[in-house]
């Protein structure tokens, strides 16, 4: 049986990263992406064809949800990578912070996901050991918040992490497993250029994170070499 991965916001960073690397892998990948007509989604469809499905989605809005999923007619999802994300707050935003940044953020970061995933669930159920990968990120655990600041991120992500542990409760008797993952800092548009870990090598580590997850590591939280986080 083929392997499918279906992905959300791949038209740069890691998402676009993880696109390539399950297609070199010999998944067939579902990418959904606001703009799939973006130059990098087009190159790898170019080489890649059937294989690589390319669908619009804003995760943010239901009926492309909807849209997205029906156009898969029950196929199953073997892994669904939860990775579209958004941070526009910043560390010394505690004086600025708008209502509507926070809104924004919390919409793309914590309500989306669990919007897909429900939107997949049969999907998912219908493949054997399904994975849900929720990208989340060490700037949610209470644990590593040492520095303040970034208060609609932090709280977006640590959102997530509770989402994600309600999932992997509730998904179980479906067969399908649920972790939140923490990609590293990433040189990407929003890492930054002074991270340290291309977008390659956190692509790389998540995807072996990824296909060796087992059952005893349902609801965990782990980095991209496989190391577990503190929430
Ligand atoms: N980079 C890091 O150091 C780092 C660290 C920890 C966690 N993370 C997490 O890793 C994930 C990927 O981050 P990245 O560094 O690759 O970020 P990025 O370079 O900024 O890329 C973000 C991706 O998400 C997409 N996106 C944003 N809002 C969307 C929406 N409403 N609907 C669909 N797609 C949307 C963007 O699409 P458009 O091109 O259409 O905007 C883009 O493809 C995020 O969840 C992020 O929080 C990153």
């Amino acid at each position: 049986m083929s392997h499918t991965v279906f992905i959300t916001g791949t038209t740069r960073g890691i998402g676009l990263e993880l696109v390539h690397q399950f297609l070199e892998a010999g998944s067939k990948v579902f990418a959904t992406a606001r703009h799939p007509e973006s130059d990098a989604l087009q190159s790898l469809k170019a080489v890649h064809g059937d294989e690589l499905q390319l669908l619009t989605l804003d995760v943010t809005n239901s009926s492309e949800i909807e849209t997205a999923v029906s156009s898969l007619a029950g196929q199953p999802v073997n892994l669904l990578i939860n990775n579209a994300g958004l941070y526009q707050s910043r560390s010394d935003d505690a004086e600025s912070l708008a209502t509507e940044t926070w809104l924004q953020e919390f919409h793309v970061n914590a309500i989306a996901p669990f919007m897909v995933t429900r939107a997949l669930r049969g999907n998912l159920a219908a493949a054997e050991d399904a994975l849900v990968a929720m990208i989340s990120s060490k700037m949610g655990s209470m644990s590593d918040n040492t520095s303040g600041g970034a208060y609609s991120y932090r709280s977006s992500k640590a959102a997530l992490n509770a989402v994600t542990v309600c999932l992997a409760q509730d998904l179980a008797s479906d067969g399908t497993r649920v972790v939140a993952l923490h990609p590293g800092w990433v040189r990407t548009d929003m890492g930054g250029a002074n991270a340290p870990v291309d977008a390659s090598q956190s692509a790389s580590g998540l995807r072996k994170v990824m296909i060796s997850i087992d059952e005893t590591q349902n609801g965990g939280f782990f980095d991209y070499t496989g190391a577990a986080i503190p929430w």
